[in-house]
């Protein structure tokens, strides 16, 4: 499939991807799992182009979870230097592309240059009205959900907020999505059928999508198929097909 096979209709307008499968995806290979995590930098380098030719208008991608700081500090280390290098490198491309550069997540725990760069990075595409490439790094949905708490509760003893008026806006807009509208798609990579903490609850009504292909083989053709399959997806939100059928 090629991106000009692909209706225009019916597009997703935020995609949310869980890329896994890249430590796997070396091991078949008998190499180290930082390789696999290295060529998964190619995979999230086509997903972006992908998305953003489509006209995707939101792309997530869960980088790194706050669970993942527990894997062995050589892993960690590499992949705060992929991170790093990515916005090294992409940041000018990103740009270019009139792509705007989000992060969600405690970024603050990130390395001080790594830090240091991803901010900049983010202040450079500040203005651009293209695609959001929102990235989850140090990342977990029920943090997201404990902090937005903290947040509203904060408000509420200040008296700048009545408990009384807080409702699921509220919340949302407590979020780190808060600008965003929630995804329509979720990918997940490498078969697992769980949603490892990501965007708890964002997803609600998120169509899934679960491929058994691993992240590092993943590119613009099982974006485009992963697109495609949503597109035949009938979303009900809770109502009855004829429901549907008579507000079409
Ligand atoms: C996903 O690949 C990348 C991150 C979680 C950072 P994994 O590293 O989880 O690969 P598998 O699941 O072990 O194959
Ligand atoms: C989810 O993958 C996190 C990211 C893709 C960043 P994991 O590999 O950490 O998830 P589990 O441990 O298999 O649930
Ligand atoms: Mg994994």
């Amino acid at each position: 499939m090629k991106i000009n096979d692909l209706s225009r209709e019916n597009l997703p307008r935020h995609i949310a991807v869980i890329m896994d499968g890249n430590g796997r995806w070396a091991k078949n290979r008998s190499m180290p799992r930082i390789h696999g995590h290295q060529v998964g930098m190619d995979s999230v380098r086509a997903v972006i182009s992908t998305c953003a030719q489509v006209g995707v208008e939101y792309l997530s991608l869960y980088a790194f979870s706050v669970q993942n700081w527990l894997r062995p500090e050589t892993e960690v280390r590499a992949l705060m230097l992929l991170l790093k290098t990515f916005i090294q490198k992409e940041i000018d491309n990103l740009h270019r592309a009139n792509i705007r550069v989000t992060t969600m997540g405690e970024i603050d725990r990130l390395p001080r240059d790594a830090y240091e760069l991803a901010r900049s990075g983010l202040e450079k595409t500040r203005d651009n009205t293209g695609m959001v490439l929102n990235i989850a790094w140090s990342y977990g949905g029920r943090e997201e959900i404990v902090r937005a708490a903290k947040e509203i509760a904060c408000k509420a003893a200040r008296g700048e907020l009545d408990p009384a008026a807080i409702d699921e806006r509220c919340v949302a807009r407590h979020l780190y999505t808060a600008d965003m509208p929630d995804p329509d798609l979720l990918i997940r990579t490498s078969g697992e059928m769980r949603i490892s903490n990501f965007l708890l609850w964002q997803i609600a009504y998120t169509e899934m999508y679960v491929t058994d292909v691993l992240w590092p083989d993943f590119r613009e053709e099982e974006t485009l198929r992963a697109i495609a399959e949503y597109q035949t997806r009938k979303r009900r939100f809770g109502r009855t097909d004829e429901q549907l059928s008579v507000n079409a």
